[in-house]
């Protein structure tokens, strides 16, 4: 039985406009308290667990990921590793590096961590020649660094600009230019993380948005670039997902978290990492083998509900 609150309640439209979900570093005080009449007692949706069937899909195949020392990269290389993979991944922060690969290695699985900024063209080159140095071999690739700025358009400065773009844009174009030598070797696929954002946004989130949806460009014409040769290049535009990036943006605030929730009209929660990264496997692996030069929304309905 849904218990409606029909007075004062926003509607999403509203809730996404005030900037929702501490995503926009808004407070949302007040809007959670109002959304949290419209709770249900049923449960129709809860995050996956380990109890899926163990799959060997990346048996043999090397998985190079772009930041995933911490939330959905990291993620996304347990996953990889847990089905065969021999990942390689970067990221600055070289103790968070360590652990991961140590993790992988823990499980039986293989991955090498090599310390690598996207911004900064030799860091890119010389992580992609390491991996494939020392797996011999490039099959897939999953761009996934990012970070997220939110302000009004003019109080951006011209160096927060141009780090968005590089972190977010250039990133993805200097690993791209970089691995598809390889991956024309033999084939393979690119997964490159965009964001809801790319469907619709919101009130100071220019920088960003700018950049995500860049990417969609930038792997429609790589999709067409690379189609006839074996290579397919999609991206996987993730709703709101609980990561450190996500902690950053609400402070913890349990109300802003709350609010989140509630924006995520169909289920009802946010995703965790793990729920993301088994997105970003479909499109990387062959399940999917007439998939290219789209974007997987993976929001939990939060778009339907616009
Ligand atoms: N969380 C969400 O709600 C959400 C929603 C939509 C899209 N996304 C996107 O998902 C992707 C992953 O974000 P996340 O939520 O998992 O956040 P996260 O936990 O902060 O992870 C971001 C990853 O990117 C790496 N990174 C950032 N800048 C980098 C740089 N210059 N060079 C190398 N690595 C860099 C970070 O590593 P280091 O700091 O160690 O360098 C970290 O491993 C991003 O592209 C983000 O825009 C997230």
């Amino acid at each position: 039985m849904t218990k409606h609150n029909t007075h004062r309640q926003p509607n999403r439209r509203q809730l996404i406009q005030t900037g929702l979900a501490g995503m926009a570093g808004v407070s949302m005080v007040g809007l959670a308290q109002q959304t949290i009449a419209q709770e249900t007692t049923a449960q129709p949706s809860q995050p996956a667990t380990n109890s899926v069937t163990r799959r060997d899909r990346f048996a043999d195949k090397v998985v190079m990921i772009t930041g995933a020392t911490s939330g959905i990269g990291r993620a996304a290389a347990i996953a990889f590793a847990r089905e065969g993979a021999k990942v390689g991944f970067c990221g600055r922060r070289a103790n968070l590096g360590a652990e991961v690969e140590q993790q992988i290695r823990q499980s039986g699985g293989d991955a090498t961590y090599i310390k690598a900024d996207v911004t900064q063209p030799k860091e890119v080159a010389s992580f992609v020649d390491r991996i494939v140095e020392k797996y011999g071999q490039l099959d897939v690739a999953f761009n996934n660094a990012g970070d997220v700025l939110t302000k009004p358009l003019h109080e951006i400065t011209v160096e927060e600009w141009d780090r968005t773009q590089h972190t977010n844009l250039r990133g993805v174009f200097l690993a791209m230019k970089y691995q598809i030598p390889h991956l024309l070797k033999r084939g393979g696929t690119i997964v490159i993380t965009a964001s809801q954002h790319t469907v619709a946004t919101r009130p100071g989130f220019a920088a960003y948005t700018a950049a995500k949806r860049a990417l969609l460009g930038l792997a429609q014409v790589a999709a067409l670039d690379y189609g006839r040769q074996g290579i397919r290049v999609n991206v996987l535009s993730p709703g709101i997902t609980d990561t450190p990036l996500f902690q950053r943006t609400t402070g913890g605030n349990p109300e802003k978290v709350e609010a989140s929730r509630q924006l995520v009209d169909a289920l009802k929660r946010i995703a965790t990492a793990e729920e993301i990264a088994e997105a970003a496997l479909f499109l990387a692996s062959n399940d999917c083998p007439y998939i290219t030069g789209t974007s997987l929304l993976a929001d939990g309905g939060m778009m339907s509900g616009l």
